[in-house]
């Protein structure tokens, strides 16, 4: 039987021979792999969480709001403009406007109040002139105005206000 000394088993400790290296290695490459995922299914929930969703701008310029006859005199109707809502108003004088209907406080959707003449947000008062200008209430700023165009029954156009 070959006599193996001390310092031989302390140096083949030191390097293992090919076979346990490589099964050494192959533990590393699964552990760091393991935390790697490990840490992959942790961190990108919360990143995916604290970012915002993409949302997709809408790419209308136009729409038909309202047939003439929806929207009688002092009188409002809600449409969809891209994926954001409008108001238009026809005014005692028969006048076409068309708005943003979001608040500029707090984003509800504002409506109109044939008893005041105004464009009325419900959630805090707030209030709208039909110029679209803040005039009461906590709203910030005015509402955003749109160009109203009528489109005749001959299919010609007009401007309801520029
Ligand atoms: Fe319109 Fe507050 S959200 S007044």
């Amino acid at each position: 039987m070959e006599h193996i000394s001390r310092e031989q088993i302390i140096r083949d400790s030191r390097h293992p021979g090919p076979e346990v290296t490589s099964r050494r290695h192959f533990l590393d490459y699964l552990l760091g792999t393991s935390a790697v995922a490990t840490l992959g299914a942790i961190i990108y929930p919360i990143i995916r969480f604290m970012s915002p969703p993409q949302v997709i701008e809408s790419t209308e310029s136009s729409v038909v709001a309202a047939k003439l006859s929806e929207v009688p005199v002092n009188s409002g109707k809600i449409f969809k403009f891209g994926n954001k809502p409008g108001i238009v108003v026809r005014t005692s004088a028969g006048e076409l406007k068309a708005f943003s209907a979001v608040c500029t406080h707090l984003e509800c959707i504002v409506q109109y109040r044939p008893d005041t003449k105004q464009i009325w947000c419900a959630c805090h008062n707030g209030q709208y002139n039909l110029s679209g200008k803040n005039i009461g209430g906590p709203p910030p700023r005015p509402l955003e105005e749109f160009k109203v165009n009528m489109k005749l029954n001959d299919g010609s156009r007009s401007n309801a206000m520029a």
